[in-house]
């Protein structure tokens, strides 16, 4: 196997933060790895080594050949925000090649499912998604012997999601290694696997399920060594130390060295004892009132513009949420998702604008969270952050952030110098003390790590909480929404389930339908018959693995209900394709 890069023994800290000690990392050609580790385990730091934005500390990156690198990151560079689609992906080139070879860029956008007409948008009014694929054609276009991708998944539709995995694992010439917290994308495309804990990596030369499995498996064997060896250490010491006393009273010098030596075997097995991974100690923890009310909020006839105000997105005739109700908005990207989760905001601040259209009840208390995590200032420190941000004692800043799993040390680091994950969980602390009545979440689980997501899941399921939510995860919307909006052709729908707009997805007549709204300037992606198919196969390959997983746990842990779903949704997909 011929190496690209070799990660020798390197060490890195941030600051007072020792982030890796002694990783060794081999990437070779034709590599398709995935990066796994909870938030702030420093994954993003790692690629930021390999591109070699950042000095290590000790160890070295061999290259045993010159290698070109280009990167996804996990947040839009600021300068970009302002240039047009086009001139963001030529803005990668060097200069003297953006005369010649900027054709290659407009190429390269219509093969990631852009249309000609879309160019010169502004990127600050692309949806998050159409982001995600503009920094995939800027990494691309540097033609780079290895892509690293960080979280390139967040803010994508399924549409958009299954073309970055058709890319990744079909027609992706290069190597490359991706981080992400989607365990169903990491499965489809990687075919090994780098978990990063505890200033190590362990790898495994599998799909994540598989390499997840051996983990634990190996994990569980650790711990038991582990207990078996304190358990010898701490009858070792017990015997030197009465072995010591008998020595002592007796003036048994020969009873005295014995107790020294087999204190010392102790000393030495409790030195070379296994060690287990210590987790982040994280915890997604946020807090919410509930409003005794028959409503919370009413919207008659209010139109939402697209950003820069120059269309209509969509028209919502009447809408009234109740306090409790948990209502998932539906669409593909850039349909106006966002749009209308913002506007509803803007009404709330601003009630002169629009009070006649967007009503709320006098006590409803708003808490926020904009996929952009644009209300995090990055100038504050952490704690200073939340002192603007929240109405609260300094006692109870500080026991929500220790509540959260964050040192007192780590309260006055920037913001600006957090991790994805950690910069979207300061917004679920600002939560937990401000205590909202009515919950707008705009892709609330991009960045957050799997435990985090489940911590997250539950909480929103038992609090009571009534939520306005968007996110790409359809197993995350399942298990909480009780409420279904669908944004379909400019008009708000309640449906009963997220089942008419999947299936209006996947089913080859309707798909032509995506290729309506791509024309109006909405939808990056059009489908072929044979690009539907293909994602009705991968869609039956999960709901066949969901099925398989919840019917293998124990009978009172099945959920019949969401099986009884998926079945049917099988079904009906079977029969469009045979
Ligand atoms: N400039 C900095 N100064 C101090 N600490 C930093 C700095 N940059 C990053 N860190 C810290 O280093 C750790 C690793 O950050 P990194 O962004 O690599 O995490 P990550 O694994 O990518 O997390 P996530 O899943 O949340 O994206 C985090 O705790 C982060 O807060
Ligand atoms: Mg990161």
């Amino acid at each position: 196997m011929t190496a690209l890069l070799q990660l020798i023994n390197i060490s890195f800290s941030h600051g007072q933060k020792n982030l890796f000690s002694g990783l060794n990392l081999n990437i070779n050609k034709r590599d398709k790895i995935g990066l796994v580790g909870e938030n702030g385990c420093g994954k993003s730091t790692l690629l930021n080594l390999i591109k070699g934005d950042l000095e290590l500390e000790k160890g070295e990156i061999r290259q045993p050949n010159a290698v070109s690198i280009a990167v996804v990151e996990q947040f839009l560079p600021q300068p970009l925000v302002d240039l047009s689609l086009l001139d963001a992906v030529i803005d990668v080139l060097e200069a003297d090649e953006q005369v010649y070879h900027g054709w290659k860029a407009q190429s390269q956008l219509m093969t990631l499912g852009f249309g000609i007409e879309q160019f010169s948008i502004k990127v600050r009014f692309l949806s998050g998604g159409q982001q995600n694929l503009l920094l995939i054609a800027r990494a691309l276009l540097q033609e780079p012997d290895l892509l690293l991708l960080d979280e390139p998944g967040n803010h994508m539709d399924i549409l958009a999601m299954s073309q970055l995995q058709h890319f990744l694992r079909d027609d992706c010439n290069c190597a490359f290694m991706i981080i992400s917290h989607d365990q169903y994308l990491l499965n489809n495309v990687c075919t090994k696997t780098v978990f990063l804990r505890d200033k190590q990596c362990s790898k495994f030369e599998l799909a994540y399920a598989q390499a997840k499995q051996q983990l634990q498996q190996q994990e569980l064997q650790a711990r038991q060594r582990l207990q078996i060896e304190e358990k010898e250490i701490a009858r070792l010491k017990a015997t030197a130390k009465q072995l010591a006393i008998l020595g002592r009273e007796n003036d048994n010098d020969k009873l005295s060295r014995k107790a020294k030596s087999i204190e010392k075997r102790a000393e030495k097995l409790d030195a070379s004892k296994t060690h287990t991974v210590q987790e982040s100690g994280l915890k997604l923890k946020f807090a919410n009132q509930i409003l005794r009310a028959k409503q919370i909020l009413s919207i008659d006839y209010y139109q939402v513009m697209t950003p820069d105000l120059s269309s209509e997105l969509l028209c919502i005739e009447r809408l009234i949420i109740s306090p409790g109700d948990r209502v998932a908005f539906l669409g593909v990207n850039g349909v106006g998702k966002s749009s209308t989760l913002e506007n509803i905001r803007r009404a709330f601040h601003q009630p002169r604008d629009c009070s006649a259209k967007i009503g709320f009840h006098e006590k409803t208390q708003l808490g926020y969270y904009d996929q952009e995590l644009r209300q995090l200032d990055q100038r504050c420190s952490r704690i200073d952050w939340l002192r603007k941000f929240c109405s609260a004692s300094e006692e109870q800043l500080k026991s929500a952030l220790i509540k959260a799993g964050i040192s007192y040390q780590e309260f006055d680091r920037c913001v600006a110098s957090l991790s994805g994950g950690e910069k979207a969980r300061m917004m679920f602390i600002a939560f937990a003390l401000n205590q909202p009545n009515l919950l707008i979440l705009d892709e609330p689980t991009n960045h957050i790590d799997l435990q985090g997501k489940q911590q997250l899941t539950e909480q929103l399921m038992s609090s009571g909480a009534t939520l306005l939510i968007t996110s790409h995860d359809r197993f995350f919307l399942q298990q909480i929404a009780t409420r279904w909006l669908w944004i379909d052709s400019g008009k708000l729908r309640e449906v009963n389930s997220d089942e008419p707009f999947y299936q209006a997805l996947f089913s080859p007549t309707k798909a032509t339908k995506q290729t309506n709204i791509a024309d109006i300037n909405l939808c990056p992606l059009l489908l072929t018959g044979q690009e539907s198919e293909q994602l009705i196969l991968q869609r039956i390959d999960m709901l066949e693995r969901k099925l398989q997983l919840d019917q293998q746990q124990k009978p009172k842990r099945q959920k019949p209900r969401l099986q009884q779903q998926w079945q049917s949704e099988l079904d009906q997909l079977w029969q469009s394709i045979t």
